[in-house]
């Protein structure tokens, strides 16, 4: 309980009442007035907070299509059609979701591209990595599971495919594909499941994954793209010279560059809502069929590259294991980025030729990946795919001895900034 000379400094009325109960006025300083930001930040850091914002709208959005979805295999595709023929906006709502989805991996790529940009995962910020990495992994489990919902013909067959790879694991296999499927097959079961962790249990995990992602970095500070510690030049009032407050200066800069995400999303909701079979696949406008396999089967395309390297990987004594294996290996390197990036420094501005056209090489691999993974397996795609599979793991094994040879130039004792 505060003195009365305390409610004073807070404010009287309603606002005094309440910061005397709740500390909210403290927690608005610590993490948006008085939360010192690097001045120099640029386009690159504007990805944290949309992702931000699309993961709110995805909630908002996913709690109306919840209020007419129906999470049965007999009625999940007509409600979907009821969605968006009758209920009121409910096309506009279905649009808005799907789209999302895409838009929160485009958004949450570029954020973890800003990353190995500025070296952002490198001491002492590897635990904002390792809860932005766990955030990534929540997130794809949560793609996966609402592609399942529609009930069409490429939820029913996307899900066979991918939760029989769980199947390829020696001894305990088929156990586990029975296990998460709960039946001998997808089904009705399966569906049920899917929704009720799609809608509950990992839309609350990734909630609190990303306020522990922005607590973590709040404790440490943001890096920059110098990659130079602020806090390491303060004034004689303890505050960075180089930082200003969160809140107004990057609150506007945020909110225009949210303006401009949503006009071209917004562009693609209304316009290009499929973006040509990329965001919504053409078999999933038909109903589930067991008895009807899609022509060509593939994930939506923020799973791809990783699809690409599972094909890639031929199978080898009867088993598929190592495709699977080396897909999941693909995803987990990425953990140990904050200790496998041996360079002295952070930023990429200073960096040498080598890691330069290592990172040029890996964003190249990466695209082409994803082009192979969405690509039936025949003509060229195998082989680039197993080229640049290789490379995909190049890239990440060699880095602690490309990273600690390669030249790097002087890194200035300040930010460097140039006022518009
Ligand atoms: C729901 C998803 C996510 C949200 C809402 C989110 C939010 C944010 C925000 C608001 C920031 C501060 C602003 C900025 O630097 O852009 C940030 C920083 C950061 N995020 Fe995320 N993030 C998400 C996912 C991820 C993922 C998947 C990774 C990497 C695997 C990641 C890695 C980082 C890192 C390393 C920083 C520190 C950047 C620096 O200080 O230079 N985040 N995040």
């Amino acid at each position: 309980m505060g003195t009365e000379s305390d409610v004073k400094a807070q404010g009287a009325g309603l606002w005094g009442w309440i910061t005397e109960r709740f500390p909210i006025d403290e927690m608005l300083r610590e993490h948006v007035t008085e939360y010192w930001t690097p001045k120099n930040f640029n386009f690159w850091y504007i990805f944290g907070v949309i992702s931000g914002f699309v993961l709110v709208l995805q909630l908002a959005t996913g709690m109306f299509l919840t209020m007419s979805y129906k999470p049965s295999a007999a009625e999940a595709f007509g409600s979907v059609e009821y969605i968006m023929r009758d209920v009121e906006w409910g096309w506009l709502i279905r649009y808005l979701h799907s789209t999302g989805a895409s838009a929160f991996f485009i958004v949450v790529y570029l954020h973890m591209f800003r990353a190995l940009l500025y070296g952002s995962y490198r001491a002492p910020r590897e635990l904002v990595w390792i809860f932005g990495m766990v955030i990534y992994l929540a997130l794809m489990a949560e793609a996966f599971m609402g592609y399942l919902l529609p009930w069409g013909n490429m939820s029913y067959w996307g899900a066979q495919v991918i939760v029989s790879l769980f199947g390829t694991f020696p001894i305990i296999g088929n156990a586990l594909v029975e296990w998460i499927r709960g039946d001998y097959y997808i089904s009705d079961i399966t569906l049920n499941r899917f929704f009720a962790l799609h809608v509950a249990v990992i839309p609350i995990v990734l909630v609190f994954l990303a306020l522990a992602h922005i607590l973590a970095l709040h404790k440490v500070g943001s890096l920059n793209p110098d990659g130079v510690e602020i806090w390491d030049e303060t004034n004689e009032r303890g505050i960075p010279k180089d930082g200003i407050a969160f809140h107004p200066y990057f609150t506007v800069k945020d909110l225009f560059y949210i303006s401009c995400f949503m006009l071209l999303f917004c562009g693609i909701v209304f316009f290009a809502p499929t973006l040509n079979g990329l965001f919504l696949e053409p078999p999933n406008f038909e109903p589930a069929n067991a008895m009807n396999t899609p022509p060509h089967i593939s994930p939506v395309w923020y799973f791809t590259p990783f699809y690409a390297m599972l094909r890639a990987v031929p199978s080898f004594a009867g088993t598929q294991v190592w495709g699977v294996l080396v897909m999941f290996a693909a995803i987990a390197l990425l953990f140990f980025l904050p200790w496998i990036d041996r360079s002295p420094v952070k930023s990429i501005r200073y960096k040498g030729p080598i890691t330069k056209v290592a990172l040029g090489v890996f964003v190249v691999t990466f695209v082409v990946l994803g082009v192979c993974g969405m690509k039936p397996a025949v003509g060229i795609y195998p082989l680039l795919a197993k080229i640049f599979t290789v490379l995909y793991f190049v890239f990440f094994l060699l880095m602690p001895w490309y990273s600690r040879i390669d030249s790097v130039k002087p890194v200035p004792k300040r930010v460097t900034y140039h006022a518009h």
